[in-house]
């Protein structure tokens, strides 16, 4: 049993200094799971050291594969090449991690052993048939619960056949799946998405000489490839950057520079709808890592305003509502989001959760349907009070982050899963001027 942790955050203060928030979670997974695929020896640096990256990292070595650290966010994958994974003795265990869960299941669909793939409360029920259904009509043989939840137990068959798939949400996960499972099926996958997602895998398959064909808004692979070993420079993650993005855009006399922060365009919604809300956010140094973007974000305190979400961003920043939610409580006016259904089915139902805890802070958020509509207020805007995160990381660090325009203190209760993505958090948030015990 894992100790609950809660968190109290004294109210108001501000942010200021320069800060690298950890490694981009995204690239982290890929990077290992390509890295074990590849001939020769991968090094990657800037890993993420948390638990859903270390998920998909012993995964891989209870697959036969040698891999050592991460120290100081370096990984050396000595990769075993495409055929080379050998049949785990036990169950694949991999936490909270959706992204391990589903992408893995299109990676061992095609391999000629079995598997079984476990996770916690939390991810056992979350949906799986958006992977399970397109990889059933390849041929793969994979067992779940009846509520079409994991455990997933994966019967491996290496004569897959390719599909052409147009997708009915916007999943970077649910294609990634399909494209993993495409290098290994008889004749060329194709994946449409009906918007744009994030295109890690894509951009490092590349990365790793592996062809994948992208035409409008769709993409291709086939068998005919390997993939040959390389360096990986981990950006940081603007999913963890954007808790700080918020919190010194809503506190006044907050001044914060995030260094090496990944740009990736189908990644920086936050960005584009915190500066429609009115926020003082600076791009600098912009550079090319790797075939990735990256940039240092200087973000400067700013009377953020409330704003209809433009549906086009929803998947472009889809791990950031529940702290653009905390951003439209403090903002001047009615912010909207609509579009937003998948976000009832993250680590937790993010629209529920959300509206719940703001609503015991005193702020007038309404959940509807598929997104939100809530009443902000740029004084006085968030009350204090105790807030359940439902063991949801995302969920813990926004209202951490509403500590700052609190009128009294806030405790959240449940936020061990912090070390999902972000174990540095805590610390990183106190050394910007966050009062977190
Ligand atoms: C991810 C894709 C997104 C995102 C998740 C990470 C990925 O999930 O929410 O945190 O690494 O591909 P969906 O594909 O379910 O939108």
């Amino acid at each position: 049993m894992v100790e609950s942790i809660s968190f109290n955050i004294q109210p108001g203060g501000f942010l200021r200094g320069t800060i690298r928030v950890p490694g981009d979670k995204s690239m982290s997974h890929r990077s290992i799971m390509l890295g074990s695929l590849a001939e020769g020896t991968t090094h990657v640096t800037g890993f993420l050291n948390a638990e859903d990256a270390l998920a998909t990292l012993q995964a891989f070595r209870t697959m036969g594969v040698k891999i050592e650290g991460p120290e100081n966010g370096e990984v050396t994958i000595y990769g075993v090449g495409k055929h080379g994974l050998k049949e785990p003795k036990e169950p694949l265990s991999l936490g909270n991690s959706g992204t391990s869960m589903r992408l893995l299941s299109g990676l061992l669909a095609g391999q000629s052993f079995n598997t079984e793939l476990t996770g916690d409360h939390s991810l056992s029920s979350r949906p799986m048939k958006r992977v399970t259904d397109p990889l059933a009509s390849m041929g793969a043989y994979i067992e779940m619960q009846e509520g079409g939840t994991a455990p997933l137990k994966i019967k491996g068959n290496p004569h897959l056949k390719a599909i052409n798939y147009m997708m009915p949400m916007a999943s970077a996960q649910v294609k990634s799946c399909l494209l993993l499972a495409g290098m290994y099926a008889e004749g060329e996958t194709s994946v449409s998405e009906p918007a744009p997602t994030r295109d890690h895998t894509e951009r490092m398959l590349n990365g790793f000489s592996y062809p994948v064909h992208r035409e409008g808004n769709k993409a291709s692979i086939t068998a005919d490839g390997k993939l040959t070993a390389t360096d990986i420079d981990v950006p940081s993650d603007i999913s963890s950057a954007a808790f700080f993005l918020v919190g010194a855009s809503i506190a006044p006399n907050s001044d914060v520079t995030l260094k090496h922060v990944g740009i990736n365009p189908t990644r920086t919604g936050i960005i584009e709808i915190l500066r429609l809300m009115g926020a003082n956010i600076e791009i600098q140094n912009e550079r090319s890592v790797g075939g990735e973007p990256v940039a240092d974000i200087r973000v400067t305190s700013s009377q953020l305003k409330g704003i209809d979400i433009p549906e086009h961003t929803v998947p472009l920043a889809i791990d950031e509502f529940p702290v653009l939610f905390v951003a439209a409580a403090c903002a001047e006016g009615v912010t909207r989001l609509t579009g937003a259904k998948e976000l009832r089915v993250k680590e937790s139902d993010r629209i529920q959760v959300m509206a719940d805890g703001l609503q015991e802070l005193g702020v007038d958020a309404q959940p509807t349907e598929d997104g939100m509509v809530i009443q902000g207020k740029p004084k006085d805007s968030i009350g204090g009070g105790i807030v359940n995160s439902h063991g949801d990381h995302r969920i813990a660090m926004s209202f951490s982050i509403a500590g700052l325009k609190a009128t009294a203190q806030i405790t959240i209760k449940d936020c061990e899963n912090v070390n999902t993505s972000f174990p540095e958090f805590r610390d990183l948030a106190t050394k910007l001027g966050l009062n977190v015990t």
